[in-house]
Parts: C-alpha cells; sequence; structure tokens
C-alpha cells in the first residue's frame, strides 16, 4: 500500500478518534488553521518524558494556571517551580525547565523558536522535544519518535531486529510515513494508536485503521514485537 494511503487512513482514524488533551487543538480546530501555543505544546511534552498522559494532565493544569505564558514561567521563583513540580519526578527536568523559559524570554523576545535549530539550542531541548515541537505546534514535516512509535512501526513493517539496533530502520520508516499535509495530527495519531490501540501486550488489531497493510498482523507476530536485546 502507498504510503499516502496509509497515512490518509490513520488521519481518517485521528478524526474520530482523537483523545482529548488539555494541551491539544483537536483535529477539526487544526483543520481550520487553528494551532497550538508552541508554550504550552513544549511544556506537555517535557512533563510526558518519562510520566504518563493520566499523571500529567492535573500538573499540566496547574502551571498553565500559574504561569499561563513562558514569560511567566521565566519571572517565576524557582523555588515556586520546583514545588508545582513535586510528585513528577526526575527533577532536572523541572530545572531545565525554567532554565529555557528565560533562554526564550532572554534570547528570543519571548516567542518560541519556530525553526529546529533555533530550538535545538534552547536547554532540554532535545531531538525528541524539537521534532514534537515543530510538528505538533508549527506544524512542519517533522517526524516525532517515541516508544509509541518505534512499537507501531515495528510492527507494521514486520522489523524482527531487535531494539536499539533496529532504532534508525524504525526512524527511517516513520519518517517515510510523515505526510506534508497535516504532519502534526499525524505525529499526535501514531501516538495514540500505540497508546490505545497497537498496545505492548494484546493489541486490538480488530479495530486497527492499518491492520489491513500490518505485516505482523499478518505473519500473527504483532504482539511479539518489538524485540528487545536484553541490557
Ligand atoms: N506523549 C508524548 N507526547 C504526546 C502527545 N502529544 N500526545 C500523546 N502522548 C504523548
Amino acid at each position: 500500500m502507498r504510503d499516502e494511503t496509509l497515512n490518509q487512513q490513520l488521519l481518517a482514524w485521528y478524526d474520530r478518534h482523537a483523545r482529548e488533551m488539555p494541551w491539544r487543538v483537536p483535529p477539526a480546530e487544526r483543520a481550520k488553521g487553528v494551532l497550538p501555543d508552541p508554550y504550552r505544546v513544549w511544556l506537555s511534552e517535557v512533563m510526558l518524558q518519562q510520566t504518563t498522559v493520566a499523571a500529567v494532565k492535573s500538573y499540566f493544569e496547574v502551571f498553565t494556571r500559574l504561569w499561563p505564558t513562558v514569560s511567566d514561567l521565566a519571572a517565576a521563583e524557582d523555588a515556586d517551580v520546583m514545588a508545582a513540580w513535586a510528585g513528577l519526578g526526575y527533577y532536572a527536568r523541572a530545572r531545565n525547565l525554567l532554565k529555557c523559559a528565560r533562554a526564550v524570554v532572554a534570547d528570543h523576545g519571548g516567542q518560541f523558536p519556530s525553526d529546529p535549530a533555533g530550538l535545538l539550542s534552547l536547554p532540554g531541548i532535545g531531538p525528541y522535544t524539537c521534532a514534537a515541537i515543530s510538528a505538533i505546534a508549527f506544524d512542519a514535516p517533522e517526524t516525532v519518535v517515541d516508544g509509541n512509535v518505534e512499537r507501531v512501526m515495528s510492527r507494521l513493517h514486520a522489523v524482527t531486529e531487535p531494539l536499539p539496533a533496529s532504532k534508525p530502520q524504525l526512524t527511517a520508516l516513520a519518517a517515510a510515513l510523515t505526510p506534508a499535509q497535516r504532519p502534526g495530527d499525524y505525529a499526535q495519531a501514531v501516538m495514540d494508536l500505540g497508546a490505545t490501540i497497537c498496545t505492548p501486550r494484546s493489541p486490538a488489531c480488530g479495530i486497527c485503521p492499518w491492520s489491513a497493510p500490518c505485516k505482523a498482523r499478518a505473519q500473527g507476530i504483532a504482539a511479539e514485537l518489538p524485540k528487545k536485546t536484553p541490557k
């Protein structure tokens, strides 16, 4: 099946099944040209590193109520931010959060840069967060690859080589599927598919928009992928 057909099938599924999250703009709104505030996308992506969506929601609400803009966060007292972060863990993330907010204000006039090089120059923004902000907040055709995406790609293409050696291949497969239109919706659609249908155990292949083209399903090995080299 052609890549365009594949990603259109996934986007059609996302239009009906996108999960609502406080930092998201739903696909119907994005279709009208509404994009989310890069500050909110950045904040959510930093919080979602090593923390589940369910746990992040209430922290995100508190942070955006206390500090509605990146300038508000940059002006916050360190101790107040650390206190609001308490319970999320990985406290280096909170310290980097403040450093990044202050750099956005000091070096970028309080606006997140829209180009990948500008984003990557900011404290705590690596390739993953850069791609997520570029795709979700700016609708740039960047490919977001997290554990969900690796699992979905390994199954769709029946990649039996174990992680982490297969990472470059899975990244290339994900990039080949990234559409020029709606890359932000596409990035979030693959994550939602991985979180709700193409789950690590007992994937719900019967209701998957990619069940027909899925090579692992055809071979009966979906639940066994991705293989992992023991650490
Ligand atoms: N995990 C990390 N970023 C996410 C997002 N934007 N949507 C859902 N899950 C995520």
